[in-house]
C-alpha cells in the first residue's frame, strides 16, 4: 500500500471542498509526488484509483498529461528550463547547456546528475514571458537570468539554502 493513512485522512478532508470526489486528484497527485521525492510510482497510482473509485487507467492519464508530474525518479532539485519563444529568443538553450555543463546533469528524466542532485527538464511556455529566460525550481520562478544569476542559484541550491524567488 503506498497510500499512508495520513495522507488518506487528508484526501478524505480534501475532497470535502469539491463537488465530486475525483476532483481531489490532482492535488492529491501533487502531494504523493511531494511525499515520495519527486515522482508518482506505479502503485501510488493504483492507490490513488482505488481511493477515488476511478480505473487506474484514468489516473495514470491525468498523471502522464501534466508535465508537473514525473512517473520516474528525480533527482533532489528538478530545474525546468522554458524553451519556448520569449526564452528562446533570449538565450534559453545556451542557459540550458550552462545548467546542464554545472550540474552534470543531461536534459530530460534520464539525464539526472551523477550525484543524484539534479534533474533538468525542458518545459514550455511557464507564463513569464516578460521576464526570459526564466527557470522553475521547487516551485519558485527565477527570472531574467543570465549564467553568472544560475551559477549564484545553483550554489545556494547545492549549499542546502532556500533558492527563492525572481532575482
Ligand atoms: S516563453 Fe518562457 S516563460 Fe513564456
Amino acid at each position: 500500500m503506498a497510500l499512508s493513512d495520513a495522507l488518506r485522512a487528508e484526501f478524505e478532508e480534501l475532497c470535502t471542498h469539491y463537488p465530486e470526489r475525483r476532483a481531489g486528484l490532482i492535488p492529491a497527485l501533487h502531494r504523493c509526488q511531494d511525499e515520495n521525492g519527486g515522482w508518482l510510482t506505479p502503485e501510488i497510482l493504483e492507490d490513488l484509483a482505488d481511493f477515488f473509485g476511478l480505473a487506474p487507467v484514468d489516473v495514470y492519464g491525468v498523471a502522464s498529461f501534466y508535465p508537473m508530474f514525473r512517473l520516474r525518479p528525480v533527482g533532489e532539485h528538478v530545474i525546468s528550463v522554458c524553451h519556448n519563444i520569449s526564452c528562446a529568443l533570449r538565450g534559453a538553450e545556451a542557459l540550458l547547456e550552462h545548467i546542464c555543463e554545472r550540474t552534470g546533469a543531461r536534459p530530460g528524466l534520464d539525464g539526472t546528475s551523477p550525484d543524484g542532485r539534479f534533474t533538468v527538464l525542458r518545459v514550455e511556455c511557464q507564463g513569464a514571458c516578460a521576464n526570459a529566460p526564466m527557470v522553475e525550481v521547487h516551485g519558485e520562478y527565477h527570472e531574467d537570468l543570465d549564467p553568472a544569476k544560475v551559477d549564484r542559484l545553483l550554489a545556494e541550491l547545492q549549499s542546502g539554502a532556500p533558492a527563492r524567488g525572481a532575482r
